[in-house]
């Protein structure tokens, strides 16, 4: 199918290919496009998405915050984390609200702007219990599906690829080795301690069969956006990375 032209917005001009200078061309199936980043813990993912959605005039979505969210409640309500049944009957009370304002995702929760509160160390440690249970993950799933029918997304986390959005334009995992991903998450000042988040959040985290995989400890910041700008700016829409 030949590509569409995408018109940005006004004080965006990222790439051309051989069309007026307010327009890009990208390969674009669906009404909203969306670019899926998947990977583990540090891998890299978020500087990346929100790189890349500020760069598309995208919305930024990263599912781990929704995670968090829903852990955050379950928490302050002094739920155990690992009691799936009394979380499924919350989840049917809870009001969450996330939409995304100026291409970023604000988050509320029973009318709670949540901020800072979803990197708590206590978040940290029992995220990845409260995201393993099929309820949470739909409604998680729920929450993405319904603001990427509105808006062209840069989505972020551990499954976009596969279960969230198989469908997505683009996709891409980001992966470093432990070492370096522990670096950087002590280098920000947060404790978490990524080799026992790996072993839980593993199951959950999958490569799709046609994403693009990025070694995040090869390239710097700059180095992966531009990385996955290339390859969503290629009008043949290459899936070979050549990396
Ligand atoms: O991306 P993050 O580290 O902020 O994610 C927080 C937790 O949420 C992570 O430990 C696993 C879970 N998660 C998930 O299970 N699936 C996703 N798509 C995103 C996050």
């Amino acid at each position: 199918m030949a590509p569409i032209v995408w018109k940005p917005k006004a004080d965006f001009m990222l790439f051309q290919v051989g069309k007026r200078k307010s327009e890009v061309t990208v390969k674009k199936w669906k009404e909203k496009m969306i670019i899926a980043i998947d990977g583990l813990a540090a891998s890299g993912k978020t500087s990346v998405s929100a790189a890349v959605a500020k760069e598309l005039g995208f919305a930024c979505l990263n599912s781990g915050l929704l995670y968090r969210m829903i852990t955050w409640a379950v928490l302050r309500e002094g739920i155990d984390p690992a009691d799936s049944v009394r979380i499924a009957e919350r989840l049917k009370i809870w009001k969450f609200h996330v939409h995304v304002r100026d291409g970023v995702q604000i988050i509320q929760c029973e009318g709670h702007i949540l901020g800072s509160e979803l990197s708590l160390p206590a978040v940290n440690s029992a995220v990845s219990i409260v995201s393993q249970f099929p309820a949470v993950r739909r409604r998680v799933g729920s929450l993405l599906r319904e603001i990427a029918a509105r808006e062209d997304c840069v989505t972020e986390g551990r499954d976009m690829g596969t279960a969230v959005f198989p469908d997505a334009e683009y996709k891409f995992f980001l992966d470093a080795s432990p070492a370096i991903r522990q670096k950087r998450r002590d280098a920000e000042g947060i404790v978490d301690a990524i080799q026992s988040r790996d072993e839980r959040d593993r199951s959950r985290t999958s490569m799709a069969p046609d994403a693009v995989f990025v070694d995040t400890g090869l390239y710097d910041l700059a180095g992966v956006v531009n990385f996955i700008m290339t390859h969503v700016r290629s009008p043949r829409g290459d899936k070979d990375t050549g990396n």
